[in-house]
C-alpha cells in the first residue's frame, strides 16, 4: 500500500503528529509526508491512502486570516513557540483542498486542537473529512483530533496515539483491499 500525508502546521504540533502517523502507517505502507505548501498535483499518483491534517483555527480550518494572526502567539519568548519553516507562506488545508480535483483513493482527516469539549472547541478535521468526500475521497475513518494544553504544546501521550492512529489505518486500508479484490 502506499499512502501520502498532506498536512498544515504553524507551530509544529501538527506536522509532529503526521510524522507520528506516517511512523504507525509504515509498518504496512510506504507513506510520503508532505506540507500543504509542496503539495503540487502529482502528488496523488499511485496513491491508495491520503490522509490530511491541520490545527484548528477558530473552529474549523485555518483562513488567511487566521494565518496571519499565528505569529502573534509566538512573539513572547515565553511562549516556547517556534514558527514552522515557511509556515502561513502558501496555502492551508481549505485553499488547497478547494484546489484539487476529484481523486480515487482512501483518505482519512486529523487536526490537532484545544483540549476542551468540542464544543468549545471545534475541529477542523470535520470540515477536512467532508472535504475529502466531496472530492471523491472514500473516507475510512471518522475524523480525529489530536490535543494541545491552552498554550498550544501537545499532550503528553499525543504522539503515541498519533502512532497507532496510524498503524490502525494501515490495518483497515489492508483489509478494506481484502475484502474488494
Ligand atoms: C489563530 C489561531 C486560532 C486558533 N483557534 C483554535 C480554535 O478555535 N480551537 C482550538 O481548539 N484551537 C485553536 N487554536 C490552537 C491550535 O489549534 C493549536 O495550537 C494547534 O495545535 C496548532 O497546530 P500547529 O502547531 O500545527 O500550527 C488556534 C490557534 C491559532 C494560532
Amino acid at each position: 500500500m502506499r499512502a501520502v500525508i498532506v498536512y498544515e502546521s504553524m507551530f509544529g504540533n501538527t506536522r509532529r503528529i503526521a510524522e507520528a502517523i506516517a511512523d504507525g502507517l509504515s509498518q504496512s505502507a510506504v507513506v510520503r509526508t508532505v506540507r500543504v505548501i509542496d503539495a503540487d498535483p502529482n502528488v496523488f499518483e499511485d496513491i491508495d491512502l491520503v490522509v490530511v491534517g491541520g490545527p484548528t483555527h477558530a473552529w474549523s480550518m485555518s483562513r488567511p486570516s487566521t494565518r496571519r494572526g499565528a505569529p502573534l502567539h509566538v512573539s513572547d519568548p515565553k511562549s516556547g513557540l517556534v514558527l514552522e519553516h515557511g509556515a502561513g507562506s502558501g496555502p492551508g488545508v481549505r485553499e488547497w483542498l478547494a484546489s484539487i480535483d476529484q481523486v480515487r483513493a482512501k483518505a482519512a482527516a486529523f487536526d490537532t486542537r484545544i483540549s476542551s469539549p468540542v464544543l468549545f472547541t471545534g475541529r477542523a478535521s470535520k470540515s477536512i473529512s467532508r472535504q475529502l468526500s466531496r472530492h471523491g475521497l472514500s473516507v475510512v475513518a471518522p475524523p480525529k483530533s489530536f490535543l494541545v494544553d491552552k498554550k498550544s504544546h501537545l499532550l503528553p501521550g499525543e504522539l503515541e496515539r498519533a502512532r497507532a492512529w496510524g498503524a490502525g489505518l494501515a490495518t483497515q486500508v489492508g483489509r478494506l483491499g481484502t475484502l474488494s479484490a
